[in-house]
């Protein structure tokens, strides 16, 4: 599988969406959680995916992680059909997956060590990926003397490390306190308007997803299919102050509308 390579790369001759899933369904037993998805990321494109609690949206990332296997249907990521994770695609969970008895830049390290690089190279590329994400001075630091926000920017700084053509992120911020999560929000559009890449970002909160994103994906109930596709029409460097922009509120409210609408009665 071409997918092992790192690499932002595209199938020779393809003209085809970074990310390409048709006809996607998951069953779990008897309960079908997807049915029928059909969707695209572009390259280099921010997408964010909300829908009611248990409407499938981690399920949907795990499969296109390759974490989960699918049911039926198709999803190719470069044009080759996912069988299993890779490097072109990091994950970010909501919770902290780092290793709680190596530091900072050992976590991120840990990530790089089947990169066919020398260790001093492996060091520097780990130092320059916590700079990025703005941990200069807490390198040697442990997870559990890092705050919550800054236990996910070593797990981002990781995810990044060894340049994924794509990141897939399931509630990063879920965990944090409100004020935090405006500073990773920030932290992320700064740090993917610097270092393009195509993202996937689940999110329950609507602001997160509108400020972030170029496109909003809503979700339906269970089984969980795509209801909208809904593109971000405020420009570029985002700031945090766009939510006050009657563009903002506006697709706020269509956003809210649809995901909150009730469940059809039987
Ligand atoms: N491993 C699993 N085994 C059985 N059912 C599962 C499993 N994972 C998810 N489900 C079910 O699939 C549905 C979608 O779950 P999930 O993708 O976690 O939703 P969301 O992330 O949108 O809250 C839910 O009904 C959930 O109970
Ligand atoms: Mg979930």
């Amino acid at each position: 599988m071409t997918s092992d390579l790192a690499g932002n790369g595209t199938a020779a001759g393809s003209t085809e969406a970074k990310v390409t899933i048709r006809g996607l369904t998951k069953s779990f037993g008897p309960v079908l959680a997807l049915t029928d998805i059909d969707l695209d990321l572009h390259e280099n494109e921010f997408v964010s995916v909300v829908g009611t609690s248990g409407c499938g949206k981690s399920t949907l990332l795990s499969i296109i992680a390759g974490l989960t296997e699918r049911t039926e249907g198709s999803v190719r990521v470069d044009g080759a059909e996912v069988t299993g994770p890779g490097r072109d695609r990091g994950v970010v969970f909501q919770g902290s997956t780092l290793l709680p008895w190596l530091s900072a830049l050992d976590n991120v390290k840990f990530a790089l060590q089947d990169e066919p690089i020398a260790a001093a190279e492996r060091t520097a590329i780990a130092r320059e990926h916590l700079s990025l994400v703005g941990l200069d001075g807490f390198e040697d630091s442990y997870p559990a003397q890092l705050s919550g926000g800054m236990q996910q920017r070593v797990a981002l700084a990781r995810s990044l490390s060894y340049r994924p053509g794509i990141l897939l992120m399931d509630e990063p911020f879920g965990a944090l306190d409100a004020l935090t999560r405006r500073e990773m929000q920030a932290l992320l559009i700064r740090v993917w308007e610097k270092h393009r890449l195509t993202v996937m970002m689940i999110t329950h909160d609507i602001e997160e997803a509108i400020i972030t994103s170029d496109r909003v994906i809503v979700m339906s109930r269970r089984p969980g299919t795509i209801r909208a596709e809904l593109p971000v029409p405020l420009e570029r460097p985002r700031r945090p102050e766009m939510n006050a922009d009657p563009v903002f509120r506006d697709l706020f409210s269509t956003v809210l509308g649809m995901v909150h609408e009730p469940a059809p009665i039987p």
